[in-house]
């Protein structure tokens, strides 16, 4: 079944889900981006504008192109206003049985021919595809955060995608102004197997007291010329996704170099959960 990708759903309007909508919005789609309220949808679409705006500002798009792609993105709550998309892609929270229970809802609305594509970050694309009613045309296309910024996205197909599905998708990424980078389908795939490692390492690094917090991000980005220092990142993704990809590591690869760091756990726990609760490593209040 042949798709010509137009139209552009986004399930799940949080930092990747607003990231999606923005740059495709920017690219000339028209967007629904979808979550469980009207009013997070609202606040996804004033963290685009502002996102934007910021663009405009520095001159990397024009007002025009800022109003226009903002008109192009229709918030809604009803999963069955996705009924004429001809892509959705899934950026809910990385748990397995939330997504699960989202493709349930979703699939039914969906026309025959749409490509559900989810951007998980580390869970298996054959077992997630499995549970739809499209495993032929379920793909994983994992954007980086931040969306506008990044140029990176790794497709992954499970092991019933069809060659279709992914020329369409890998497309669709490219016109986004986005780079490919094909991963096969295991734990995290290549990004997350390699990143998160390091900052659960960071983690440890913390944890048995060989630096201070400031000591450790400045020593790797001063060190290594990261960007970010590897705690100021792991607050950035979000201390419970790392915990997730690090789990699904764990237990995907059933070796004991994958155990999340008990302080990432003790975090969470405590409802630390980074930049988005205004407290993880760092201090945001
Ligand atoms: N939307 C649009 N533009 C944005 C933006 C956003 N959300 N955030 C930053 N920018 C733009 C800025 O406008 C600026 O643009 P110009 O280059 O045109 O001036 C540029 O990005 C740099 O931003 P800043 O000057 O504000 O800040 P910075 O230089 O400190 O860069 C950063 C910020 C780009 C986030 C940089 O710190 C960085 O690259 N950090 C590492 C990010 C990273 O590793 N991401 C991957 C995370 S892992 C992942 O995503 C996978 C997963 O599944 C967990």
């Amino acid at each position: 079944m042949d798709v010509n990708i137009q139209k552009v759903g986004v399930i799940g309007a949080g930092q990747m889900g607003n990231g999606i909508a923005h740059v495709s919005a920017l690219a000339g789609y028209d967007v629904l981006l979808s979550d469980v309220s009207l009013d997070r949808c609202q606040a996804a679409l004033a963290t685009i504008n502002g996102n934007m705006t910021r663009q405009v500002a520095k001159g990397n798009i024009s007002e025009e192109d800022r109003k226009a792609a903002l008109d192009r993105i229709k918030p809604t709550e009803k999963l069955e206003d996705l009924a004429d998309v001809d892509i959705a892609i899934e950026s809910a929270v990385e748990n397995e049985t939330v997504k699960r229970s989202i493709y349930a809802k979703l699939c039914p609305h969906l026309k025959p021919e749409a490509i559900l594509g989810t951007n998980t970050s580390s869970i298996s694309i054959t077992r997630l595809a499995a549970s739809t009613d499209r495993p032929e045309r379920f793909i994983g296309v994992h954007f980086m955060n931040p969306v506008p910024v990044m140029e990176l996205v790794e497709l992954v197909r499970g092991i019933a995608t069809e060659d279709e599905t992914f020329d369409h998708c890998r497309k669709y990424v490219e016109s986004v102004g986005k780079t490919v980078a094909v991963a096969e389908d295991f734990p995290a795939f290549m990004v997350n197997r390699i990143l998160l490692p390091m900052i659960n390492e960071a983690i440890y690094t913390l944890y048995e007291g060989v630096g201070s917090v400031e000591a450790i991000d400045t020593a790797m980005r001063l060190g290594a010329n990261h960007p970010m220092g590897p705690l100021q990142l792991a607050d950035f993704i979000g201390l419970d996704t790392c915990l997730s990809i690090m789990q699904v590591l764990y237990e995907g690869l059933a070796d004991s170099k994958y155990r999340p760091c008990p302080l990432l756990v003790k975090y969470v726990e405590a409802g630390w959960l980074g930049r988005k609760t205004q407290r993880g490593f760092y201090d945001y209040r």
